[in-house]
């Protein structure tokens, strides 16, 4: 019979205390790492994508400025290999645990894997890379079919349409949602990011104080969440180590 697994307030059970059993409510903040495993590339691992292009010509409005079909083919390269890969049995594994607990995914990915996975709930911080969205006054986002945009596709009001992402100096409209997210939750998994980029990585410090923090990375971070518990291991892995720790069963 499987137990769902409550969180308590206390962080170890007194015999005078009174705990209050609460279900659990799991937030995820998923990174790149979440889908290396899947064979696309991180930012920062060495050979990672910051290695091969300059983020300066490809991620800026300043780039879409200057050079529209640089930008275009940089996010086409990543949607065509997106099409061809699928997600892991981590992406699996957090679909799972949308059917016993309540989970919330707030990923700064781009790609669709936790959705291709069965996941729901999922906040895109840094947008979609399978959607386009119009340069006009109303920004309509649209989705993309295949793998490319190009520089002569315009949104029915004939505006030209650029990649539906949060570049580098643009503000994040999930942004007050995600922090909302994180203010709610009892248990708080990051899996797959060097927590390096703001203002994403600060959701890792905001939530409620009695959070049961799991951090999931093969490496070390400086950037770890005080009181967290850093399970040194790929996303796979860690997030089926998870699992158990999360299941008890009698
Ligand atoms: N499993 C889990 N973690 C992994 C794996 C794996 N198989 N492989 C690598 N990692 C870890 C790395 O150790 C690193 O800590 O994933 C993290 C990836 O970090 P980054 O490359 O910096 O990616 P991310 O944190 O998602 O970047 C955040 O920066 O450039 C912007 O918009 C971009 O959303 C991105 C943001």
């Amino acid at each position: 019979m499987v137990q769902h697994f409550f969180y308590s307030h206390e962080k170890t059970l007194k015999p005078w205390s009174f705990f209050i059993l609460i279900p659990m409510k799991i937030t995820i903040l998923s990174g790149a790492g979440m889908s290396a495993e899947s064979g696309l590339s991180t930012f920062r691992d060495n050979g990672g994508l910051w290695d091969k292009y300059n983020v300066y010509e490809v991620a800026t409005p300043e780039a879409w400025a200057k050079d529209k079909a640089l930008v275009l083919d940089f996010y086409n390269q990543r949607r065509k290999q997106l099409n061809e890969v699928k997600s892991n049995l981590g992406h699996l594994e957090i679909a799972k645990w949308q059917d016993l607990f309540d989970v919330q995914i707030i990923t700064q990915n781009i790609d669709d894997l936790h959705e291709r996975a069965g996941s729901e709930n999922v906040l895109h911080l840094h947008g979609e890379l399978k959607k386009s969205r119009s340069t006009g006054p109303g920004q309509e986002v649209y989705p993309i079919y295949g793998d490319f945009l190009n520089v002569e596709d315009k949104c029915p009001e004939g505006y030209a349409l650029r990649p539906h992402v949060v570049w580098f100096g643009e503000e994040i409209p999930a942004m007050t949602e995600a922090a909302q997210l994180m203010a709610d939750t009892n248990v708080l998994v990051v899996v797959g990011t060097s927590l390096n980029v703001y203002p994403a990585a600060s959701l890792a410090h905001i939530t409620p104080p009695c959070t049961s923090v799991y951090v999931i990375d093969p490496k070390p971070l400086e950037q770890l969440p005080a009181e967290a518990i850093h399970i040194q291991e790929k996303a796979v892995s860690g997030l089926q180590k998870l699992t158990s720790i999360f299941l008890q069963t009698t």
